[in-house]
């Protein structure tokens, strides 16, 4: 790890440490939305450390592969096993799984076990491919289409360049968050976001759908 790649992640935990900590001395409850891959995991380590009443704090995901709680591929296991510790040990964590097979048979069951939650919430913290997907609104997802468009909180996708079905919330259900982060390392993904910028079919690359929010990125080489 980079010193600017765990300096990013530190900057980045105090952030939003500070808008939970706002958004707490107001409600009651807050929720706090964080993406999977790789990139989260400094990030997870340095914001589980900071003092909060996590005990008010719902954790949730932006998107998840449709793969078993066990599995390395899943983002559930990152944050049980990298954000949910120490102090953010008493944070109450709401997986996007469910016992069906596919994330079409349960895509309704975890929108149940979702609503229950302090929406809009805080942040969403989002990550962002080579290709410009951001949770899993992937560019050559035929359920895209839906999952920009519907007012529904989640859709279940398939993507053919990804080897898992996922479950994504939607674009509208990420927009109603209060703050939107963008959390990415390295010059190819600097290159990906350059060209999102540099242009407006959010077909092409999704990230795009997010760019207007605003949108804080944080980035390191
Ligand atoms: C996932 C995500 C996804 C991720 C990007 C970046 O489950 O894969 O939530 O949208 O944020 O693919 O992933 P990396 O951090 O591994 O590059």
């Amino acid at each position: 790890m980079s010193q600017a790649r765990q300096q990013l992640a530190e900057q980045l935990a105090e952030a939003v440490f500070q808008a939970l900590y706002d958004d707490l001395s107001r409600q009651e409850r807050v929720l706090l939305v964080v993406s999977g891959g790789s990139t989260p995991v400094p990030f997870f380590k340095a914001l589980a450390g900071k003092s909060l009443p996590w005990e008010r704090v719902d954790v949730t995901l932006a998107d998840e592969r449709w793969v078993d709680e066990q599995s390395s591929d899943s983002n559930a296991k990152l944050v049980r096993e990298h954000l949910l510790q120490s102090e953010a040990a008493a944070a109450t964590f709401i997986p996007l799984t469910s016992r069906a097979t596919t994330p079409e048979e349960g895509v309704d069951e975890v929108a149940k076990q979702t609503e229950s939650l302090t929406w809009p919430a805080s942040v969403v913290i989002l990550g962002m491919g080579g290709d410009g997907h951001t949770a899993s609104l992937f560019p050559d997802s035929p359920e895209l289409t839906l999952a920009l468009a519907t007012e529904e909180p989640l859709v279940a996708v398939r993507t053919p360049s990804q080897p898992q079905p996922r479950i994504t919330f939607s674009a509208d259900r990420l927009h109603q968050a209060r703050r939107h982060i963008l959390h990415i390392t390295g010059d190819d993904k600097r290159a990906v976001l350059a060209k999102a910028l540099n242009g407006d079919d959010v077909r092409q690359l999704p990230i795009r759908a997010f760019l207007t929010c605003p949108l804080a990125i944080y980035w390191a080489p």
